[in-house]
């Protein structure tokens, strides 16, 4: 288990700067995502840990030494990447064995340790295979044999479970967090699949165009996203975002925003669960209200008495989205498209009124100008 540490680092390929100012502070035997859009920089970040790429300028720290001038393969550092990167000549155990036999480690030794992480992934019965007589899920676990047979410090992932089917990436993602949970080891993982990000992750960095927007535990990334950016990428259907005002409500605050209901356009007020000092300023002022889908449901009696900060309030249906589990269910508030998730049950058709529900112990402010969270 090593600590992980990075110091505003930059990384300039020529004229582009590609990672503008990274930094984070890992204990042993976390999991960190680094999640984001293609291009955002994640890949750079991972083989500039690796030492697969120079740092431009800052540091990269591990375990409290300075690396930056420490050769890949003195790093203790095992990387797995998203394609697999196998020897195709070489039988399963001969892949796991390689990296073992170049660094001189003896005969029984290497049996040892071949045996074990064998067993660990379950690919015992595949030692004698060749690659290309290997399943895609299978190839992954062989992949992920020769990173776990060295017993690094740190594990990197780059999107190893981008090339397998749906599926088997549920599945290899149990394996992997039972992995995390097993071993302890500090773990990298970069990923742009947000639900990979929320179930495998001890801290998540959200990322876009070479900077953090926000590092923190995957639920106060989706609970408290630093901006509207991050509501936008984590969850899915996304964070709602309504376009709204800030308006006193006898002592309390409120959001207020426009709402067609049974044929007219009227105000919904909902008063906001626990408004903090700060937020007396942006009184009569424009705000971004947002509130995931699932907070915003249809009405009905019993949740309501059992959830303190809900309101109900009617709103014209305009499409509707069968999932099985919920149905979502556009409706347009402060002139914007959010969605509900309606139990399916619920007999309701386009065009007409629902009795919705809001629960306002998750509503989330942001200022319309930075996009900041308030
Ligand atoms: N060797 C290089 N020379 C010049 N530009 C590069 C080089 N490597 C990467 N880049 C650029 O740096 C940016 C970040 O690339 P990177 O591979 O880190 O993205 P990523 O987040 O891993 O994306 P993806 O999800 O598509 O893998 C991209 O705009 C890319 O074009
Ligand atoms: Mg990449």
């Amino acid at each position: 288990m090593a600590s992980l540490e990075v110091r505003n680092v930059r990384k300039r390929f020529g004229e582009t700067e590609v990672l503008k100012g990274i930094s984070l502070d890992l204990e042993g035997g976390e999991f960190l995502v680094l999640l984001g859009p293609s291009g955002c920089g994640k890949s750079t970040l991972l083989n500039m840990i690796a030492g697969l790429d120079s740092v431009t300028e800052g540091d990269i720290v591990i375990d409290g030494r300075v690396v930056n001038a420490v050769h890949p393969k003195n790093r203790d550092i095992a990387m797995v990447f998203q394609t697999y990167a196998l020897y195709p000549n070489m039988t399963v155990k001969k892949n796991i064995a390689f990296g073992l036999e170049m660094r001189g480690v003896p005969r029984d030794e290497r049996e040892r340790l071949i045996a074990r992480t064998a067993a660990l992934l379950q690919i015992d019965h595949l030692l004698g295979r060749k690659p290309a007589q290997l399943s895609g899920g299978q190839r992954q676990r062989v992949a992920m044999g020769r990173a776990l047979v060295r017993d690094p410090k740190i594990f990197l992932f780059d999107e190893p479970l981008s090339n397998l089917d749906a599926k088997l990436r549920v599945d290899m993602r149990t394996e992997i967090k039972k992995l995390h949970a097993r071993l302890g080891t500090t773990i990298v993982y970069v990923t742009h699949d947000q639900i990979e990000a929320m179930t495998l992750a001890t801290q998540i960095a959200v990322m876009r165009a070479g900077i953090i927007e926000q590092l923190a535990p995957p639920q106060e990334v989706y609970e408290q996203p630093a901006n509207m950016y991050v509501g936008g990428f984590v969850g899915s259907p996304p964070m709602n975002f309504v376009p709204a005002t800030l308006a006193a409500e006898g002592n309390a605050l409120a959001v207020r925003f426009a709402c067609t209901a049974n044929g007219s356009s009227g105000d919904v007020v909902l008063p906001l669960a626990e408004p903090s000092a700060a937020l007396a300023r942006w009184r009569d002022r424009p705000v971004v209200f947002g509130l995931r889908p699932e907070a915003l449901t249809d009405f009905s009696e019993a949740e309501a008495g059992i959830r303190p900060h809900a309101h109900a309030f009617d709103c014209r249906v305009d499409v509707l989205e069968p999932t099985g589990a919920d149905t979502l269910t556009y409706i347009e508030l402060g002139g914007a498209t959010a969605i509900a998730r309606v139990n399916p049950r619920r007999a309701v058709r386009p065009g007409q009124t629902l009795r919705l529900m809001a629960d306002m112990s998750h509503a989330s402010l942001f200022d319309p100008e930075t996009e900041r969270r308030i």
